[in-house]
């Protein structure tokens, strides 16, 4: 098979955790994205089984995960044809770089990572959660560096939750290039939709929709079936003010309506003209009808992928790429002197 050739235009690197189930802020605020701005790039999408074990996981349920969320991509129209899509573990060049890189960026800036402070607060006191936090969820962000680096990447598309590891991946290129006196590393664009890039919780729209979120009907998951869609949209939690209108000061109403906009792509104005004079549960049954009418499709291209063919589809995306990695690591290499 052919490496790519870079004369189709700039390249897209993004990635997706297969752990949890993939839920509409991870659809809206990254998938959807991905997929309209195919033909547009050069883009390689990664299955980040390796970023999935820095919590735990169930060995069995990771592998059937890992065709579920490539089942899906696909399903959202992620385009084999047009796009690369793996699975990290195939390819031992992000570990190998993420080793190299872990030897030359500081302690300090690791440390400074909300997510990594986040996740780790789970325990009962700070220093007791990041003691027991494994080393590689500390080191999480030096892979995703890696995973971008590996690529010559232009541009990162993701939610909010990882503009920060993108920038630092930056900076671990730019130092690096500095070190070494050479041009080794491309420096990438965090690229991040406004509108969508931080769907919130249902239940808590205080939080970002997740897939490790503990509330009940918290998170709407792109296999939901139409009547838990309606229940956790009718039960979203919202304020007594009955008015349907964007204001950011009513966290869980704006949501909903962010959700609203993104999936029928009318203006705000068009929206607030429609529900003037309407009370949030018009709203909300005409919502889960449309998430409804939106997953639909995808729910029905996912049930009728056959997994050996998403295998294929892993295997093909991996080879594709293999020497584009394989090339960056001998560079690197060379230049820090090994071997
Ligand atoms: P993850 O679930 O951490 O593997 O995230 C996969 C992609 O979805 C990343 O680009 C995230 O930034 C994005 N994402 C995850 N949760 C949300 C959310 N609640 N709103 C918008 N984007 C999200
Ligand atoms: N850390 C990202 C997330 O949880 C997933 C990811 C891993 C990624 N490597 C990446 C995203 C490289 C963009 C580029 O969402």
């Amino acid at each position: 098979m052919k490496p790519f050739d870079r004369t189709q235009g700039k390249r897209v690197f993004s990635g997706i955790q297969p752990s949890g189930d993939v839920h509409i802020g991870n659809y809206l605020g990254a998938i959807k994205n991905w997929a309209e701005s195919q033909d547009e790039y050069d883009n390689i999408f990664c299955i980040v089984d390796l970023h999935a074990i820095t919590v735990k996981q169930d060995p069995k349920i990771l592998k059937k995960k890992i065709r579920e969320i490539a089942g899906l991509l696909l399903a959202c129209g992620i385009d084999p044809k047009k796009s690369s899509l793996f699975v990290q573990s195939h390819l031992a060049a992000h570990t190998e770089l993420s080793w190299i890189l872990n030897c030359f960026t500081p302690m300090g800036w690791l440390e400074k990572m909300t997510q990594f402070k986040e996740k780790s607060e789970g325990q009962a006191c700070l220093s007791t959660g990041r003691e027991r936090a494994s080393v590689g969820l500390f080191d999480y962000p030096i892979l995703m560096a890696a995973d971008i680096l590996l690529y010559e990447t232009d541009i990162v598309p993701v939610g909010e939750d990882q503009s920060q590891h993108v920038e630092l991946a930056r900076d671990i290129a730019k130092r690096f290039n500095v070190i070494f006196d050479s041009n080794i590393f491309k420096i990438p664009e965090v690229k991040i939709k406004k509108e969508t890039a931080r769907i919130m919780g249902l239940q808590n729209p205080e939080k970002k929709m997740s897939k490790s979120s503990e509330l009940a009907g918290d998170s709407i998951l792109l296999l939901d079936s139409p009547d838990a869609i309606r229940e956790k949209i009718m039960k979203a939690k919202t304020d007594s003010f009955n008015e349907v209108n964007f204001d950011k000061e009513r966290a869980g109403i704006y949501n909903l309506l962010v959700i609203y906009e993104s999936f029928s792509e009318m203006g705000r104005g068009d929206i607030e003209t429609k529900y003037e004079g309407k009370g949030y549960a018009e709203f909300k049954k005409d919502l889960a009808e449309l998430v409804i009418e939106k997953l639909e499709p995808i729910q029905e291209k996912y049930n009728k992928l056959p997994e050996s063919e998403i295998d294929k589809i892993l295997q093909d995306g991996a080879e594709k790429i293999r020497p584009m990695a394989e090339k960056k690591i001998k560079e690197v290499k060379e230049v820090i002197g090994l071997g």
